[in-house]
């Protein structure tokens, strides 16, 4: 049977992520899986969304052989990787607010724009909040995920959204803890003018050297 790289997110923003893996491997066989249906996730409690992501991994499980899962969404990775890693045998690939690579980069004044859910649960963010060295900012721009999925055509909807939540802030870098802000960092760079760190090269790197590991047979590429 065939095995699929299966990139899940709660609806567009894991498309970011699917763009870079499959600019490093076009040869392989994808399937995105928007859970549209249960979106948003980052406004639910920790018990619901464990409930919904576990059972949309099993069912896609049982159709479709999963070489590597890419879990694209910060708010389902902080949640359910330890979870889906103790229940399913493939590899996971999760993602999460790239607070190191700002700090690396030597920022200490940063803003982590992410879902409520993610701000609460997320270990990395809440470890270098305790820095007494760095400033770290958590800010949730209300519905943003939702507004990027129905107005992916008109990001100034969008825009006026992180306008209203960075305005009064003063920061050097903002990190993008949701995956669906990818679709917006042009405009987040335009309302702010900072720099703004992202993780798709990243999480790609790691799912290409997962496939070599595993040797996922390559297809005929098909895009
Ligand atoms: N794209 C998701 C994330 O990275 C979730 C957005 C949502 O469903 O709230 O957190």
């Amino acid at each position: 049977m065939e095995k699929y790289i299966v990139v899940m997110d709660s609806g567009i923003g894991g498309a970011s992520i699917l763009k870079e893996i499959r600019n490093l491997l076009p040869n392989q066989k994808y399937i995105y899986f928007a859970d549209t249906r249960n979106a948003p996730y980052g406004n639910k409690t920790k018990n619901k969304i464990l409930e919904i992501v576990v059972k949309r991994v099993e069912k896609l499980n049982r159709k479709k052989q999963i070489g590597v899962l890419v879990l694209a969404c910060n708010t389902a990775s902080c949640v359910c990787s330890k979870l889906l890693r103790q229940t399913f045998s493939f590899p996971i690939v999760c993602v999460e607010p790239p607070i190191k690579k700002a700090v690396e980069q030597g920022y200490k004044n940063i803003v982590v724009l992410a879902t409520p859910q993610t701000l609460k649960t997320n270990e990395i963010v809440n470890q270098y909040s305790k820095n007494p060295n760095l400033k770290i900012e958590k800010v949730s721009p209300k519905n943003l995920a939702s507004i990027i999925d129905s107005n992916l055509k008109n990001l100034s909807v969008a825009e006026k959204t992180i306008k209203e939540s960075l305005e009064t802030k003063e920061f050097d870098a903002v990190v993008l803890g949701c995956t669906h802000y990818h679709f917006v960092k042009e405009n987040i760079s335009k309302v702010c003018k900072k720099p703004v760190i992202s993780c798709e090269k990243e999480v790609a790197n790691q799912v290409e050297k997962i496939v070599k590991i595993e040797n996922l047979p390559k297809t005929k590429a098909k895009l």
